[in-house]
């Protein structure tokens, strides 16, 4: 079983303070960071791109979690690799050979993560479960911050966390999406290791206190 961990969002940090959203998430003990990159293609929404994560790089030794919502996220692995990214997760939705895009992740020495959204047949990812170091089952559908759970997700979940046991596979298994501590211990009981979370922990009056209770 892998342990426990939280990833707050940076797209809920402000925007004009990055590095002070990073100081946060460190001054809550955490090692994660995730981070939402959107084209406002795949997602009808604009984040930030490569040059954030790059300068970020320099300030924190947080594992860079980079959730790439783009629709053609093959030509970006190398741009991302080069920022400083420990891990690049990509949508199985978008417009690439998502094998291919996972192998290149790889051979540019970063974890590699597939991600789905809620509305999509778990089955999809099964081609992909025995490359990939993360399977991101999307708890809302991408683009935004601050939506709320959508619970059916839990079966794609469980669908997830019964093919890792099956397959003796130690991939992580993430949520993303209106996480709380409520809404992540669902995810927890479905199987899920890995809690990103934006709204619910730059809001939270005691972040420590939010993050011991999302992996308690
Ligand atoms: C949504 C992003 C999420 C988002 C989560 O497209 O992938 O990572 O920041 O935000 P909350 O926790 O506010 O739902
Ligand atoms: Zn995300």
């Amino acid at each position: 079983m892998n342990p426990a961990v939280v990833a707050p969002s940076l797209l809920a940090a402000n925007h004009g303070a990055f590095a002070q959203g990073v100081r946060t998430v460190e001054e809550a003990g955490l090692t994660w960071l995730h981070v939402d990159i959107m084209d406002g293609h795949f997602v009808p929404n604009i984040s930030f791109g490569p040059q954030v994560v790059a300068d970020l790089r320099p300030l924190t030794k947080l594992h860079f979690d980079v959730h790439l919502m783009l629709s053609h996220p093959d030509r970006y692995v190398e741009a991302f690799a080069q920022a400083g990214a420990e891990r690049l997760t990509v949508h199985v939705e978008a417009d690439h050979d998502v094998a291919k895009t996972i192998a290149a992740i790889k051979s540019a020495g970063l974890s590699a993560g597939i991600a789905m959204n809620p509305d999509a047949d778990p089955r999809r990812l099964l081609p992909y479960l025995d490359s990939v170091d993360l399977v991101l089952c999307m708890t809302v559908f991408p683009g935004f911050g601050g939506q709320s759970f959508i619970p059916s997700v839990l079966d794609s979940i469980r669908f997830i966390a019964a093919e890792r046991a099956k397959r003796g596979a130690s991939f992580r298994l993430e949520v993303d999406g209106g996480i709380t501590v409520e809404t992540g211990r669902r995810c927890r009981e479905a199987g899920a290791d890995t809690f990103v979370a934006g709204t619910a922990f730059f809001k939270a009056p005691d972040r420590k206190a939010f993050a011991a209770a999302l992996t308690a």
